[in-house]
């Protein structure tokens, strides 16, 4: 409690009760104004409550808005991709070959990748790694300065071969002398040498570069 004065030491109790009703104001407004300062805490408090509620649900509008924008980019670059008018005379977009009526991207000179990486790669173009259905595609495909990857890797079975389009490999092919020969029993997916226009399977991690085709 406040500090009291002793009436019995003092001589004048008109003073005294001066005092009295001084402090008792003084205690009436402090505790009003303690009074208003709590309500005004509580009405803080909620107000930042409210706040942390609303910044959660614009968080999560940000979010929304945030992955239909990377989806929006990501069409847009696709669309991009496709925007070359392709003509007769010029049937490949720009940055890849034409060889025979087909399209064919290179992967650049320094790249290398998985298979899976590799044919990863070609979709992403729209594409998808090269089907090789003669010996001139295969002297096309092959890359005087690195090993390539082709869309070619083992099936079900051991001795089936599958195209990424689905299909079989149909007749001989162009096996390297003494391949396909599973080596460590890892080899599921099929290179071009570097030297020599003829195929190899190796193991699928290994990374070469690697040729697609539309
Ligand atoms: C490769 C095999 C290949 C063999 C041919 C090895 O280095 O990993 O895939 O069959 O060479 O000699
Ligand atoms: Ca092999």
């Amino acid at each position: 409690m406040m500090a009291t004065v002793n009436r019995s030491q003092s001589s004048d109790t008109n003073t005294i009760s001066h005092w009295d009703k001084k402090y008792a104001n003084l205690i009436y407004e402090i505790t009003k104004s303690r009074d208003e300062l709590t309500h005004e805490r509580d009405q803080l408090k909620m107000y930042s409550s409210n706040l942390a509620e609303e910044m959660e649900v614009l968080q999560s509008q940000y979010d929304t808005v945030a992955a239909s924008r990377d989806k929006l980019q990501e069409e847009l670059n696709r669309l991009n991709l496709n925007r070359t008018v392709l003509s007769p005379d010029k049937p490949c977009r720009q940055g890849w070959i034409q060889f025979n009526n087909k399209c064919y991207y290179l992967s650049a000179a320094k790249e290398s990748k998985t298979w899976e990486e590799s044919r990863k790669d070609c979709q992403e173009r729209e594409a998808d790694l090269v089907i090789i259905t003669t010996k001139a595609e295969l002297e096309f495909v092959k890359r005087s300065s690195s090993v390539t990857w082709i869309g070619l890797s083992r099936g079900e079975q051991q001795d089936e071969w599958k195209w990424v389009d689905g299909t079989n490999l149909e007749g001989e092919g162009f096996w390297e002398d003494g391949e396909p020969n599973n080596n460590g029993g890892i080899e599921d997916c099929v290179e071009v040498a570097r030297f020599t226009a003829a195929w190899n399977d190796a193991p699928c991690n290994n990374t070469f570069s690697w040729v697609c085709e539309h």
